[in-house]
């Protein structure tokens, strides 16, 4: 599905497979790239709705990771068997990607299965820069959810500001996954401090939200209140 000229949402639940998070491709001349790229369980259909759109996988150079977890990168290896395509990760989420943590990665605590130790090709840190058809995409790093989690910024040609968030936005919260409250208040936090015109996460239909600042800020609010003692009962019964 179009999103906006230049960037397709082409895997996710309602497009792909129920394991996988939300997966785009960006256009940028004769190549493509990806943000997030889904699960081994939902390669097949992501590359057929990549072909659908016109697209030849082939020229999927990269994958930029939003974090190290199954459900955001678990097909990566598939992609570099079939296409040569190369993954970056945040170093702080990479090791648990090339070892194949069960774990950390959340495969065998949500989706029941034990991920492929995938090589990462290089890191993601916060002077990315990638043009494409659709404009610049930068890099916020936004630890919380996991300690290199990322939400990935696209200033559109078009003069609007999106943004990417992965589980940065609507993540669960596990200290097996590494989760740290901390941080995670202080990335958004940051994400408050910023203008985006519209959002789009990991664990949504493939659509964009507008009114992404006051979403956000929302967001930062409802994280707070989470953790109140009023809610103590709740949080210790919501096992993610
Ligand atoms: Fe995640």
């Amino acid at each position: 599905m179009k999103l906006l000229p230049g960037i397709y949402q082409v895997g996710g639940p309602a497009r792909s497979h129920s394991f996988d998070a939300s997966a785009y491709l960006l256009t940028a001349g004769d190549a493509l790239y990806m943000i997030d790229c889904g699960t081994p369980e939902g390669f097949g259909q992501i590359t057929e709705n990549i072909r659908f759109l016109g697209f030849d996988p082939a020229r999927i150079r990269a994958v930029f990771a939003t974090h190290g977890h199954y459900d955001h990168l678990g097909g990566a290896h598939l992609f570099r068997e079939q296409f040569g395509t190369r993954l970056y990760v945040h170093p702080l989420d990479r090791r648990q990607v090339e070892t194949g943590d069960a774990a950390l990665t959340s495969a065998s605590l949500l989706y029941g299965v034990q991920p492929a130790p995938i090589p990462v090709d290089g890191d993601l840190t916060e002077d990315f820069q990638l043009d494409v058809d659709a404009g610049s995409v930068t890099l916020l790093h936004t630890p919380g959810h996991t300690r290199g989690s990322c939400c990935f910024v696209l200033e559109h040609h078009i003069g609007m500001t999106l943004l990417i968030a992965g589980d940065t936005l609507h993540g669960g919260f596990s200290a097996q996954i590494g989760s740290d409250e901390q941080a995670w208040r202080g990335s958004l936090d940051k994400l408050c401090a910023r203008h985006f015109d519209w959002l789009t996460f990991g664990h949504c239909p493939p659509s964009l939200l507008a009114d992404a600042d006051e979403r956000i800020c929302a967001l930062r609010q409802a994280f707070a209140n989470y953790y109140t003692p009023w809610f103590k009962d709740f949080y210790r019964e919501y096992h993610y």
